[in-house]
């Protein structure tokens, strides 16, 4: 791709979701079974921002996986079989809801041979994105918004041009657990981002603009990953690219509307399905009566 050519408000049409950290924090459920595979109420995480990014009509979906991720593509491809059985035994409502979880969308693999951080596990994507803009979702964080949060970035891409970051503000002691922007206001929760830092402590942080699971990046991205040397761990951080993008390209950041639901730990996954289930009056009754 020609950088000179490019379309700095191309229409965004896809997705990328990187799926294969190694889920530590909720070992020993994520030792075998991939953490975007765990139940939130009545699917699996990683259906919520596939849903997202159809809804915000990004069809083609790239899901980066890694060892022990395979349940995903199984989960994603047709099941010839149970839904032969479902409609031999007369179950349309089931049939209907076991179709939808692969029709109407694109959904493509790539393997990230080892967890070499988020900058690199999207860089994974390459092929499948180097013409365009892109989003991407991490799936551990469920977003409820309406409308949903990925349209939400779509629409600042589509009004100004370039990357757009979902942004959210935290309390000046958190700043130390995610990506904080430096930024400057341009109206309507919509900011220039100048610098990033990644999980500064209260004393350093720029802003307490926390950058939070959900990108519409510019294939220019690329070359900046391939550039980023790897930090702790050997890990190749996406913030670390993303501030070397901010100096040749716009890169915007927008607080979201709407509730994040982080599903990455043990507890916010248990809170997760709490809040969830409590929006379904049945389910809603079962932890009534499991804690009264
Ligand atoms: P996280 O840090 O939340 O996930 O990365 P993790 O590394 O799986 O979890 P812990 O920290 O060990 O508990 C955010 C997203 O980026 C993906 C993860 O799968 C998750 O969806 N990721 C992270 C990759 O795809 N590859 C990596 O090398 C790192």
């Amino acid at each position: 791709m020609n950088v000179l050519s490019l379309n700095m408000k191309a229409p965004v049409t896809k997705c990328l979701f990187p799926a294969a950290g190694l889920g530590t924090r909720f070992l020993p459920a994520t030792k075998e079974t991939p953490k975007e595979m765990l139940p939130l109420v009545d699917r699996p995480i990683i259906a919520y921002g596939v849903e997202e990014a159809v809804a915000s009509g990004c069809a083609d979906v790239i899901i980066i996986t890694g060892r022990t991720k395979r349940s995903m593509e199984d989960y994603f491809d047709r099941s010839w079989e149970l839904e032969a059985m479902l409609r031999q035994r007369g179950k349309d409502d089931l049939l209907a809801i076991v179709r939808n979880v692969s029709e109407g969308k694109k959904i493509v693999f790539a393997r990230q041979p080892e967890p070499l951080g988020l900058g690199h596990a999207v860089n994974c994507g390459e092929p499948f994105c180097r013409n365009d803009f892109f989003g991407v979702i991490l799936p551990d964080d469920v977003m409820i918004g309406e409308p949903p949060v990925l349209s939400q970035l779509i629409a600042v891409h589509d009004r100004l041009g370039g990357s757009v970051i979902a942004l959210e503000e935290v309390s000046q002691q958190d700043t130390s657990r995610y990506g904080i922007v430096a930024a400057e206001s341009v109206g309507e929760g919509v900011y220039r981002i100048h610098d990033l830092v990644e999980k500064p402590g209260p004393q350093n942080a720029p802003s307490r603009l926390a950058i939070m699971g959900r990108y519409i990046l510019s294939p220019s991205i690329f070359p900046m990953i391939e550039q980023v040397q790897p930090g702790a761990g050997g890990e190749i951080q996406l913030t670390d690219a993303i501030r070397l993008l901010s100096d040749r390209e716009p890169v915007w950041g927008v607080v979201y509307s709407g509730t994040r639901l982080d599903c990455g730990t043990q507890s916010g996954w248990l809170y997760a399905n709490v809040r969830m289930a409590m929006k379904d009056p049945v389910l809603r009754k079962v932890i009534e009566n499991a804690i009264s």
